[in-house]
């Protein structure tokens, strides 16, 4: 250990909490500097809806306020847990007990809690990329080694069987996204099926965030519920009800993880917070009011399908759920963090470097965000329409 100023050993912070800083982060900073000097901004970075949560659900948070605001029980209040049950029984027709049900603080922390549960400290888990970067992130932090299953626009960037079934022996599970960050890509329930499958006959565990469930643009989207009980399933009212800021997801765990995952919570988390689960039931009875919202993403997508490729971004999969377009830009730029950059010093609009979603291909990607009003997504197309089509390849 070095001796620090004092002469004494110098604790070091552990190598587990080196996990990546997101390129995001970088140009988030650019952009508020940007702000700061007066300069516009057309944001298609952030992977939020521009939407207020519903308004039932505020007042029952504010009602709830009057009254004491303390701890729940460990796993979630129980109207909550059995909301969140019907809520399978609508939209899949699926019996799913409540107590199979956690209720968690946003689904970071139901990745956290899912991932010690089920994984031994030091094992390897595959990650379907592109893929939301904080899978890579916890796992890292857990002591987990992240192992990478690479997809691409041919194929809709949807996992194969096959290299599901070619992983290295030494694989202890499964972790993927649908529909998906960055590619709003939607598993049908045939590749579900065959996922599934091929993850019982190694014995891995299946991982499945279905958090953007409900925003979807063809066909509803699937719940590996539907294959079996095994999966552990991740979701939450981040997305689909607007509500990132409440910080509340769930978990839906094969029965014998449900002690386990009661007991690391009890320590971990003690609780969600009562206000929000609050919010979150009355939530549930707003589905009308979400949908209504959904044509806004709708029509958002449509603009960037059509217009893109006129500018000359014609390299992506149209996606089939959630609200983000994941172009390549190779024609362009070799470096998507740089190409990020230029184009918000040059136009104002920024976008989210794919170096953060997929860790060997990323730097010919970049990801667009349309959960934002449609002026935003005009603004944005009418400065890329002068910018783009000037672009040569800079490397
Ligand atoms: C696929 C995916 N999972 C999880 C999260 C984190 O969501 P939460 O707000 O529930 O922690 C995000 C956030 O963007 C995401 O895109």
């Amino acid at each position: 250990m070095m001796p620090g100023s004092d002469g004494f050993p110098l604790p070091q912070p552990s190598s587990r909490s080196s996990v990546e800083i997101y390129r995001m982060w970088s140009i988030y900073k650019a952009v508020n500097q940007r702000l700061r000097a007066g300069g516009a901004v057309v944001n298609l970075l952030v992977g939020e809806p521009s939407f207020p949560p519903p308004a039932k659900a505020v007042a029952a948070a504010q009602a709830a306020m009057a009254g004491p605001v303390g701890y729940t029980e460990t796993l979630g209040i129980r109207p909550l847990r059995q909301g969140i049950a019907d809520l399978y029984r609508r939209r899949h027709g699926l019996d799913i007990p409540a107590e199979r049900i956690a209720v968690t603080i946003g689904t970071s922390s139901g990745f956290m809690l899912a991932f010690l549960a089920a994984f031994e400290a030091g094992q390897k888990v595959a990650v379907v990329e592109p893929c939301y970067p904080a899978y890579r992130g916890t796992l890292k932090a857990l002591n987990l080694t992240p192992h990478r299953i690479g997809t691409d626009a041919a194929n809709g960037f949807r996992p194969r069987v096959q290299d599901i079934e070619a992983l290295p022996a030494d694989i202890a599970g499964l972790v993927l996204a649908s529909p998906a960050n960055p590619t709003g890509t939607l598993l049908p329930a045939a590749d579900l099926a065959e996922i599934y499958a091929a993850c019982r006959r190694r014995g891995l565990w299946l991982v499945v965030d279905e958090l953007y469930h409900g925003i979807v643009y063809g066909q509803p989207a699937p719940t590996i519920l539907g294959q079996g009980p095994e999966a552990i399933v991740i979701n939450g009212f981040s997305k689909y009800w607007g509500m990132t800021g409440w910080r509340i997801g769930w978990l839906v765990l094969p029965e014998r993880l449900v002690p386990r995952v009661e007991a690391l919570a009890g320590s971990l988390q003690i609780s969600a917070p009562y206000l929000s689960q609050v919010a979150a039931l009355a939530a549930l009875e707003c589905e009308p009011e979400m949908e209504q919202r959904l044509a806004l993403y709708a029509a958002n997508r449509q603009k960037l399908l059509q217009a893109l490729p006129g500018l000359g971004l014609n390299s992506f999969a149209p996606p089939d759920g959630a609200f983000y377009l994941y172009c390549n830009i190779s024609h362009l730029a070799d470096d998507s963090v740089a190409f990020c950059q230029r184009m918000l010093d040059e136009t104002g609009v920024v976008a989210a470097p794919g170096v953060d979603f997929d860790s060997q291909e990323g730097h010919r990607f970049i990801r667009f965000s349309f959960s934002v009003e449609a002026g935003t997504i005009d603004q944005a197309l009418q400065r890329l329409g002068e910018w783009l089509p000037r672009q040569a390849r800079r490397g």
